[in-house]
């Protein structure tokens, strides 16, 4: 496995796969890998000859007011989960490396990110949307992984894509959870014991909705409803917004009747958490 910290390093290898014919998955990352980013590098190495990951903790997609500088890394850590689940190549820049002190273009995507993270994040998506830009530009892979633990990125740069005419399949993978069925983040790793336990809310409330969804339930404002609730009863909890969007286009519904996607952002303490699954009304017939 290569470690590299350059652009133009990077690009080199990459000339070398491509005169070879190898295919190539890229796996965008911001490092303290856990078993979330683990299946998406594993599935990359399935379908792709070779595989780089980005470790890159981006600075212009935090918010002044939010966790760059306490972000968890373990940079150690990180090269034996990625060398265990099958990288040719690590891609780790400095932030000097990826932004020129006077950049200005950015990559921004209207409306999809209006709503949901997007709302509550103003420059999130931008910065987003501008590193994996930066990403595409640097690696050409022909398929690039995201995880549908943040459905709202995974459909934003599914829209870049097809908008900016990249040639890369963008991969949606499932959502890795713990046993007890909290989404793994590298996020977690803030909650105190008690915290821990108080996360649990969000699946639990998630698991109500899609059996109200089983039972029939068609009016989003019952959804929501039945979320928030289960999540008020929870102290430490503190909802952030709970919405039901189309899961292409991320509009509100009123009614379902199509493919929908059920998000939800919660402060445990001062840790803000997401959750989220889609509900396709067709499969469910
Ligand atoms: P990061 O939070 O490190 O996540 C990297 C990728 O891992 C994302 O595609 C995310 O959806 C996926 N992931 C995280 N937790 C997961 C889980 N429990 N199950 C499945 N997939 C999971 O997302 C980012 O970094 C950044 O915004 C990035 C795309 C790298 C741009 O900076």
């Amino acid at each position: 496995m290569e470690f590299v910290q350059t652009i133009q390093e990077t690009k080199n290898i990459i000339k070398e796969w491509e005169k070879s014919g190898f295919t190539i998955g890229l796996v965008p990352t911001m490092g303290f890998l856990h078993e979330g980013h683990e299946s998406l590098i594993k599935k990359a190495a399935s379908e792709n000859d070779k595989v780089v990951v980005s470790i890159f903790v981006n600075p212009i997609q935090f918010g002044p007011t939010e966790d760059l500088d306490t972000y968890p890394r373990n940079l150690d850590r990180d090269k034996k989960v990625c060398e265990n689940a099958g990288t040719n190549l690590i891609f780790n820049p400095a932030p000097e490396e990826m932004y020129f002190d006077n950049a200005v273009t950015s990559v921004t995507v209207g409306e999809l990110t209006n709503g949901l993270c997007g709302s509550k994040r103003p420059i999130h998506f931008q910065g987003v949307c501008t590193v994996v830009s930066k990403l595409f530009n640097i690696v050409t892979p022909d398929k690039a992984y995201f995880g549908e633990k943040d459905a709202q990125q995974l459909a934003v740069i599914k829209r870049m894509v097809r908008d900016l005419n990249f040639d890369i399949d963008i991969i949606g993978c499932p959502i890795v959870r713990e046993e007890d069925g909290l989404a793994k983040s590298s996020r977690n790793t803030y909650l105190s014991d008690s915290e821990r336990k108080a996360a649990l809310v969000l699946n639990e409330s998630l698991k109500l909705a899609k059996k109200a969804l089983e039972n029939g339930e068609v009016h989003a404002s019952k959804l929501t409803h039945v979320i928030s609730e289960k999540i008020n009863s929870e102290p430490l909890a503190k909802i952030d917004y709970i919405e039901i969007v189309d899961s292409i286009d991320l509009k509100p519904v009123c009614k379902i009747s199509s493919s929908i996607l059920v998000a939800i952002a919660v402060y445990i303490g001062k840790t803000r958490l997401i959750d989220n699954f889609t509900w396709n009304t067709n499969d469910n017939k």
